[in-house]
């Protein structure tokens, strides 16, 4: 699929199913997706005061929580969804946050803010989703500050059999069905196990946030590596 049918794509996807993605986020993961969230934040430790963008937020429970643990400090969401974006806006407006999140909608391939602006760049299930990894990690290292984090929280792929097999049984034949079968939308769930098939593995996305430039980058499988969360930081020097 080249770049723009597959942007196309994942739009239609996302516009299609944003009224039971939350539910179908809680069915399909299990809920793990909350105890891989509550990690990552551990990790990042987010103080008072600090300035966040998330990327591809989607229905904004990553932004919500980044705009939480800053306690006022300024929270950009982007996403190119507007149904999406639009069950987010409710929840901040429902939490009465709408003074310290602010929701746009745009493309993660080209960021509409200048270079070193915020103190963490985050995405949430969503870099799997463009059509230019790297650009996008290049983007995200653009616009942290110096000394800030680019973190990314994403599907992976496991490597221990037996675990393995049964994941990708699961992940590629019944995970679709559970979509067409709990909310109509086999085409749209069939794109999940499509998607992770040419995104880099644990190791691979490590080495490609080095190669756009990001410093002491770690990287933590989550349950079984089911899921990766990656940590880069911008150099002080902000080279
Ligand atoms: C799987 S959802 C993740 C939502 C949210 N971050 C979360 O953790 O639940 C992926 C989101 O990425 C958005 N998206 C995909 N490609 C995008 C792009 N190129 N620019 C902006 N948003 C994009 C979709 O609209 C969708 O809302």
């Amino acid at each position: 699929m080249d770049a723009e049918s597959k942007q196309s794509h994942v739009h239609a996807v996302f516009e299609s199913i944003a009224p039971k993605y939350d539910m179908m986020n809680d069915v399909l993961s299990f809920r793990r997706h909350k105890a891989w969230r509550k990690f990552t934040m551990r990790k990042m430790n987010v103080q008072p005061g600090q300035s966040s963008l998330d990327l591809c937020c989607g229905t904004c429970d990553w932004t919500i929580a980044l705009a939480r643990e800053s306690r006022g400090g300024r929270t950009v969401g982007l996403d190119f969804s507007r149904n999406m974006l639009d069950i987010g806006q409710a929840k901040v407006d429902k939490l009465d946050l709408g003074g310290t999140i602010e929701l746009i909608q745009g493309n993660a391939m080209s960021l509409p803010f200048p270079d070193n602006t915020f103190d963490f760049v985050t995405i949430g299930f969503g870099l799997r989703n463009v059509p230019d990894y790297e650009r996008v990690i290049r983007e995200m290292r653009r616009v942290v500050k110096p000394g800030g984090k680019v973190v990314c929280l994403e599907l992976s792929k496991p490597t221990w059999q037996p675990f393995k097999a049964l994941y990708y049984f699961y992940f590629e034949k019944l995970l679709p069905l559970l979509g067409k079968w709990l909310v109509k939308r086999y085409e749209q769930y069939r794109w999940l196990p499509e998607s992770l098939a040419s995104f880099p593995d644990l190791q691979a996305l490590a080495e490609m946030f080095r190669t756009t430039g990001l410093r002491n980058v770690r990287a933590y499988p989550l349950t079984g590596g089911v899921a990766a969360l990656h940590i880069g930081t911008k150099g002080n020097d902000g080279a």
